[in-house]
């Protein structure tokens, strides 16, 4: 079991390492092409760790995305977006509930976690489970409940959960509809961006783990959720799904995006998009539906 995790991790954590890689540039400003070939060179060794302090909000997959405001969902509009692509036979597994169940899924058991699926103390898939083990054990901040889910079938529970039982809820997400295999690109926003109805809305981002993980959160603060047509220079197309965070006031001072947008926490709303495995629900309307990706 051990070796079958092991070898897909190490394509999981391949990636990790270039789009963190890729972040890093992006923060720095110096941006740049890059594509999968450069993906050897970041090799195993070195992990890029955050050069802030972690908080809750800035668990990896925040930290990767590129911010906007709402106000650059303009036609025309152009801005450098990161859309990593996954082969979902190099993708962890999702496991059934029962399976996910037998195995624990505590910092705690890190240790023993460690052992179960052969990673050495220190491996950066050792860290990379740390820090989703952290990041799952963060408490929420005011207004948030969160949820790391291990199974389908868990994070179905908890999007009920916070939906209503009675509910209807769908899951979208951004849709790659062509792709050159180039993954950080300057896109153009094609057509007006179509709001997606979202009273409430729950996003689960997908965790570097040995098996599938989402980190699931919803907010009690006002967001908004687009679909936007973009093109990409390399002429990609790409339904991108955005979210736009109304209140930010109560993210951490250090949150990566108000580097990136030089603003003060509450000052604006921060926006960003989602990579192809991340879901967003949200509940079903009954009249004019924006219907998109239903899974
Ligand atoms: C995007 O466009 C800007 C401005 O033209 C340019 O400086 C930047 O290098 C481009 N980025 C990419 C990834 O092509």
């Amino acid at each position: 079991m051990g070796a079958e995790y092991g070898f897909n991790f190490k394509f999981l954590l391949l990636y990790l390492l270039l789009v963190m890689h890729m972040a890093s540039q992006c923060v720095d400003g110096k941006g740049g092409a890059m594509d999968d070939s450069h993906g050897e060179e970041m090799h195993g060794e070195h992990v890029h760790t955050h050069d802030h302090p972690p908080s809750h909000m800035d668990h990896m997959d925040h930290s990767l995305l590129v911010f906007f405001t709402m106000n650059d969902l303009k036609v025309g509009g152009t801005m450098p977006i990161y859309f990593p692509k996954k082969d979902p036979s190099r993708s962890p597994r999702l496991l059934p509930r029962e399976d996910a169940n037998s195995i624990p899924f505590s910092y705690e058991k890190l240790p023993y976690l460690l052992q179960f699926f052969s990673f050495s103390n220190g491996s950066p898939q050792a860290r990379a489970m740390e820090n989703t083990l952290r990041e799952c054990e963060t408490k929420p901040i005011k207004g948030e409940v969160k949820f790391c889910a291990t199974s389908l079938e868990s994070m179905l529970d908890f999007v009920r959960g916070v939906f209503g039982l009675e509910s209807q809820f769908k899951a979208v997400s951004t849709t790659y509809l062509t792709q050159s295999g180039v993954l950080f690109q300057n896109y153009t926003i094609r057509a007006a961006p179509r709001e997606v109805p979202a009273p409430k809305m729950v996003a689960c981002h997908t965790m570097p783990y040995p098996y599938a993980v989402f980190y699931c959160h919803r907010q009690e603060t006002e967001n908004k959720v687009f679909v936007v047509s973009l093109i990409g220079d390399n002429g990609d197309t790409v339904e991108a799904l955005a979210v736009c965070h109304l209140d930010t006031s109560q993210w951490g001072r250090n949150h990566v995006s108000f580097k990136v947008l030089g603003i003060e926490p509450g000052s604006s709303n921060v926006c960003h998009f989602f990579p192809e495995d991340n879901l967003v629900y949200v509940p079903v309307q009954t009249a004019s539906n924006n219907l998109i990706n239903v899974m």
